[in-house]
C-alpha cells in the first residue's frame, strides 16, 4: 500500500506557498509491536496549523522541517501488531497528520463512535473547535444571562458555536464575519441578534449600532484592528477572551498589539488567553452537553468538506481568504 504525505519543506513567510509543503508517496512500512495502521478519513484544517509552522516558542513545539504536517484527524484502524491500545475496526480521533495512512501506538488518540455522530463531527463540533468554543465562552468568558457578547470569526468553526452557546445561556449575541451571506447566516440561521460585515462595514460603527450599551464579553478569534475596535466598547468588569488572532498569523512583520488596552483599566476589565488542551480532562462533559443541544436543535453546525490530499494547500488557504463556511475539513 502506498501512503501520500504532505511534508513541511520550508517555513513560510506570510501565506504558505507552493514551496511550503511537498507531497511525497512511499510504501507503508511494516508495523512494529504495539503499532496500529490507521486509514485516515477526515483531516481537520485549523488556523493554528499556521502557527505550528513557525520556529517560535509556543504551547506545543513547531512542526520540524521534513516531518508530516501536524493535523487533527479521524480514521479507522485497519491493521495492528502485537498488543495494541485499540483494535482493528475501531474509529479513532487524534493527531494523524496530513497523510492518507498513519502508523501510531495510539497515545493521543481516542475512540469515537460513528453510530452516535458523524465521523467528521469528531474533529468539528465534538472535537477541538467545539471544545474551544464551549470552554472559552463558559469558563474563560464566564458568561451569564443578559450579558452582551461580541464574537469575531463568527461564522467559523469556533465562533459559530461560541455565539450559539451564548444564546442558549440567555445572552445578547453579535457576530463579526466577512461578507453579507455569512452575516445573514448568523442572524437568520443561528439566531444571532446582530452581525457586522467587517469586509464592507465600519466595525466600530457596527458595534455601536448592535451593542449600544457596550460589551460584557468579547470573544476574539481574529486580533488586529477588530480587537482594537472591540476594546473601545467594553463595559465595567468585561471579559475579553483571547482565543486566536487569525488576522496576524501570516503577518510578515511584528504582530500588532492593541492600542486601546487602557479600556481594560478604565472598565476594570480582564483579557485572558486560552488554550483548549488545558480543558482536556473535561472534554467528555462538554461533549455530552453539546450532543444534547444538537439533538434538541439548539446547536447547528456546518462543515465545509473538500477532497484529496493533493488539494491540501489550496484548501488550507481558504481559512485565510474566508472562502468556506463553518468547519474546514479535508476528506481522504
Ligand atoms: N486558543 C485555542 O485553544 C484555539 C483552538 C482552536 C482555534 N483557535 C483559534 O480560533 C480562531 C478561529 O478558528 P476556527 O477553527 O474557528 O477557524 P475558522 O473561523 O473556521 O476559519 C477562519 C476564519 O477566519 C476569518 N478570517 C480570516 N482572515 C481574517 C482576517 N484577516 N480578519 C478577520 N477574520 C479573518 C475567515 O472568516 P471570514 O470570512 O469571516 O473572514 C475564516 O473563515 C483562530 O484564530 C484559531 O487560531 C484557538
Amino acid at each position: 500500500m502506498i501512503n501520500k504525505q504532505q511534508i513541511l519543506k520550508k517555513r513560510p513567510v506570510g501565506l504558505p506557498d507552493k514551496e511550503t509543503w511537498e507531497l511525497i508517496e512511499s510504501k507503508i512500512q511494516e508495523l512494529n509491536d504495539g503499532e496500529m495502521l490507521i486509514a485516515q478519513e477526515y483531516i481537520s484544517l485549523d488556523p493554528a496549523m499556521r502557527g505550528w509552522m513557525n520556529q517560535t516558542r509556543s504551547y506545543i513545539p513547531p512542526v520540524e522541517l521534513g516531518d508530516v504536517m501536524r493535523a487533527g484527524s479521524v480514521g479507522k484502524v485497519i491493521k495492528t501488531k502485537g498488543k495494541t491500545l485499540f483494535q482493528v475496526g475501531d474509529y479513532l480521533s487524534g493527531w494523524g497528520g496530513v497523510q492518507n495512512f498513519c502508523i501510531t501506538k495510539g497515545e493521543n488518540f481516542h475512540k469515537v463512535d460513528p453510530s452516535r455522530s458523524s465521523l467528521s463531527s469528531y474533529i468539528g463540533i465534538l472535537g477541538m473547535p467545539g471544545m474551544t468554543a464551549y470552554f472559552g465562552i463558559l469558563e474563560v468568558g464566564e458568561i451569564k444571562e443578559g450579558d452582551v457578547v461580541l464574537v469575531s470569526g463568527a461564522a467559523g468553526a469556533v465562533g459559530s458555536i461560541v455565539g450559539q452557546i451564548a444564546k442558549i445561556k440567555g445572552c445578547r449575541v453579535v457576530g463579526i464575519a466577512g461578507g453579507k451571506s455569512k452575516c445573514n447566516y448568523l442572524t437568520e440561521k443561528l439566531g444571532f441578534d446582530g452581525a457586522i460585515d467587517y469586509k464592507n462595514e465600519n466595525v466600530a460603527k457596527g458595534i455601536k449600532k448592535y451593542c449600544p450599551k457596550g460589551i460584557d464579553v468579547y470573544f476574539d478569534n481574529v486580533g488586529g484592528e477588530i480587537l482594537d475596535s472591540a476594546l473601545i466598547f467594553l463595559r465595567k468588569n468585561a471579559r475579553v477572551v483571547i482565543c486566536g488572532a487569525i488576522s496576524q498569523y501570516n503577518s510578515k512583520s511584528n504582530i500588532k498589539g492593541p492600542e486601546n488596552y487602557l479600556s481594560l483599566l478604565v472598565n476594570r476589565a480582564s483579557m485572558k488567553g486560552m488554550v483548549v488542551f488545558d480543558f482536556a480532562p473535561k472534554y467528555s462533559i462538554a461533549m455530552i452537553e453539546m450532543a444534547g443541544w444538537i439533538k434538541e436543535g439548539k446547536l447547528i453546525h456546518k462543515e465545509d468538506i473538500y477532497h484529496g490530499i493533493e488539494n491540501f494547500r489550496e484548501t488550507f488557504l481558504r481559512l485565510f481568504s474566508g472562502e468556506k463556511m463553518g468547519k474546514l475539513i479535508l476528506k481522504i
